[in-house]
């Protein structure tokens, strides 16, 4: 094991993140990392570094044999995954957080690191500086993970705490996750449930060595919540957050979705606030556990990245032990969840559409059902999706943690 290796770092991008790293990289010469060169868009954009160390030309660092990792933080995925990809084939080790790019190329990544035998490490691209990726592959190895419940971006929960606490409306909300660093370039990528669904993504290789296409995971963002929906909340005493479920249904099956969920106050995802993010691990053996930290930030991420950075000291590698494990995974929509259904026009959203309807309510302006559906009927409703209509999870801690046992 190689433990004081010399890393000499070819930096893609310069932004919220990039600029993080770099500062941090200078107040930590214990690692022995520098940075040789920063790879930008725009060199004619004032930096807050020296700018002898910034280039707009990619093969500077790629062809660079004295650079031996490349950091991507870049918010392109086309554009990235074509830089990641160069870089190992020229046996550079690479630290990413562009969590679009690896949900969507996981197959090709996975073959390029065994073809060229060099590390891909993206701790930040889930959950920020929370080690979820590393606790899945390294620490529930032998361990039942029953299931995966958390709340995995930090703009939307930024968003949903601000508009519940200060009365903030929906776009002064949006706009300070913007300025605080929070969103992605594209909001839209937060607010309507991509981002956190790429992360299950991630989360369901590492979780249940499960290959997913994130387009086929069923999710919805807040963009359809209203403000019935909040009143309903509040006088049921729930916390609306965006939760990315995963949970064991079979022996080999798995469901995953992500949803807005009303949140019970005895669940611990209630009392996560702002940017943070939090994770509930519902384990056969362990019970329940909870991950908890700050999901999105210049620091916060850039302390993911650092870490990982360190781990390339000892050649660290994921092994995604769970896709050679003996039970081969695979995702299921034969799944039953619990939802509460709002919409104003009442032909939009039928009471057959459920399993089993246990509350309806109806009124001049607002209508709402909950009752039990089929996640692959709900993805096929006509009304899924429609922002005339709020869908919202119904999570009770314990149906998720015992999922299994039923
Ligand atoms: N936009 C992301 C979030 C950044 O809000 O969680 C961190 O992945």
């Amino acid at each position: 094991m190689t433990i004081n290796k010399k890393l000499t770092i070819g930096l893609f991008g310069f932004g919220v993140v990039g600029e993080g790293i770099y500062k941090v990289l200078q107040q930590t010469p214990a690692l022995d990392a520098s940075i040789k060169k920063i790879c930008i868009k725009h060199p004619d954009k004032k930096r807050n570094a020296p700018s002898e160390l910034f280039t707009a030309n990619a093969n500077e660092l790629l062809n660079d044999d004295s650079i031996n990792v490349i950091v991507e933080l870049i918010d392109d995925a086309d554009a990235a995954f074509a830089i990641v990809s160069a870089a190992m084939k020229r046996k550079k080790a690479v630290v990413s957080a562009n969590k679009k790019m690896i949900a969507t190329h996981f197959e090709k990544l996975l073959q390029l690191q065994i073809e060229n035998n060099v590390s891909f490490l993206y701790e930040a691209a889930v959950c920020g500086s929370v080690p979820v990726i590393r606790n899945l592959e390294e620490y529930y190895d032998n361990d039942l993970l029953n299931s995966f419940s958390g709340i995995v971006n930090g703009s939307t929960n930024f968003i949903l705490t601000k508009m519940k606490e200060e009365n903030l409306n929906y776009d002064t909300a949006l706009l300070q996750a913007q300025q605080l660093g929070f969103a992605e370039s594209n909001p839209a990528l937060d607010v309507e449930g991509k981002d956190a669904v790429n992360k299950l993504t991630i989360v369901l290789k590492h979780a249940y060595g499960i290959t997913a296409n994130p387009e086929s995971i069923l999710h919805l963002g807040i963009t359809h919540l209203n403000p019935f929906d909040t009143k309903y909340a509040n006088e049921k005493g729930y916390n609306i957050k965006l939760v990315a479920n995963a949970y064991q249904v079979t022996e080999n099956k798995i469901a995953a979705y992500v949803l807005p969920t009303f949140i019970v106050q005895k669940n611990p995802l209630y009392n996560i606030r702002n940017e943070f993010n939090g994770v509930l691990i519902g384990s056969k053996l362990a019970d329940e556990q909870f991950l908890y930290g700050k999901g999105a930030g210049r620091f916060p991420t850039a302390s993911a990245v650092l870490s990982d950075i360190a781990a390339l000291r000892y050649n660290y590698q994921y092994e995604y032990k769970k896709s050679s494990s003996g039970v081969k995974y695979q995702l299921t929509g034969k799944s039953v969840i619990k939802i509460y259904v709002s919409f104003s026009d009442r032909t939009l959203v039928q009471e057959n559409d459920f399993i089993e309807v246990e509350e309806s309510y109806l009124s001049a302006n607002i209508n709402h059902l909950i009752g039990t559906i089929l996640l692959d009927d709900l993805r096929n409703v006509t009304w899924f999706n429609n922002n005339a209509v709020s869908v919202i999870a119904i999570s009770d801690i314990s149906d998720t943690v015992n999922q299994n046992d039923n």
